[in-house]
């Protein structure tokens, strides 16, 4: 069978060097070119083999000569919606992983895939371990009324709150179907000390060196609190969901969200 063949938008950045790294390594698929603002040179060595690929600053250009069936976007989110119309309209699917997309971009996406019949997965969280904490998360605020969501991330972090902070509130309130309760506090005497608050759910950004990608959700109830962590220690944890959003976004239109859409988490699964 042929190689799913795939482009990385922001290939020089952390995350899309460890995805270049991640796609030579499976055996099904295979880098055919390298997009990033910051391309100085015309080629890229791959890691681990001895080939180079294209490496351009210009996507549009670089797309009609590879020809690839995925792009993978790890940039930031105003490059991410501008390669997303870009690669749609050029018949390519789309894996997006970049944060800070509204849902305005969402539902554009969605609108992308279906007028140019192509698929797309965007996820906030490519992790398999918050993709769990979500589905647990999900049935704990039916039973819950009070929760907070800390997120600590290294102190490069362009956006807070985390875009999985965000999704994971979402995706809480969709459960619940009704805000949370605040508890509100009579006198702040330092102002966003309670956190930012989303319908009921206050979310604290917390941004360290040290740190990578943390995520606690801290459900409360009379003499009980329910907690429920999930730690990304090295940026390896995020490729396989990456992986198998490559492999699965070749086979379907439109528009997945979240890693979870792809796991069968009811069922169980055979490990990805
Ligand atoms: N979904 C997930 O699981 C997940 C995990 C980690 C990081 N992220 C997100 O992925 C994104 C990238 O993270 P990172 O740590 O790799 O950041 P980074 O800053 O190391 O890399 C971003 C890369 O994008 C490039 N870039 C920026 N603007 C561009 C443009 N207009 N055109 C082309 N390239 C452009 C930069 O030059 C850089 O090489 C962030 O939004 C981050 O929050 C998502």
């Amino acid at each position: 069978m042929k190689p799913i063949t795939v482009v990385v938008h922001g290939a020089l950045g952390k995350m899309g060097r460890e995805v270049m790294a991640a796609v030579c390594r499976a055996p099904d698929m295979e880098v055919v070119g390298a997009v990033d603002i910051q391309a100085a040179r015309e080629r890229l060595d791959l890691p681990d083999t001895l080939r180079k690929v294209p490496l351009s600053s210009d996507l549009g250009s670089l797309l009609q000569d590879c020809h690839p069936q995925v792009l993978v976007d790890f940039t930031i989110a105003e490059a991410s919606m501008s390669s997303a119309r870009l690669a749609a309209k050029q018949g390519v699917n789309l894996v997006i992983g970049t944060s800070g997309l509204s849902s305005d971009d969402i539902k554009e996406i969605d609108q992308l895939c279906q007028a140019n019949k192509v698929g797309a997965v965007v996820a906030p969280n490519f992790t398999i371990g918050a993709a769990v904490l979500l589905n647990a998360v999900k049935a704990a605020a039916k039973l819950f009324d009070y929760v907070d969501i800390i997120e600590m991330h290294h102190h490069e972090k362009a956006d807070a709150p985390s875009g999985t902070a965000l999704a994971t509130a979402k995706a809480m309130l969709q459960s619940r179907g009704k805000p949370f309760l605040y508890s509100k506090t009579k006198k702040e005497t330092l102002s966003g000390t309670r956190g930012g608050e989303v319908e009921g759910i206050t979310i604290h950004s917390i941004r360290l060196p040290g740190l990578m990608a943390r995520q606690e959700v801290i459900f409360g109830a009379a003499g009980q609190t329910l907690s429920l962590c999930h730690d990304a220690i090295s940026r390896e944890c995020y490729m396989p969901g990456v992986i198998l959003a490559i492999r699965e976004v070749v086979k379907r239109q439109g528009l997945v969200y979240g890693l979870d859409a792809l796991l069968n988490l009811e069922g169980g699964n055979e490990g990805v």
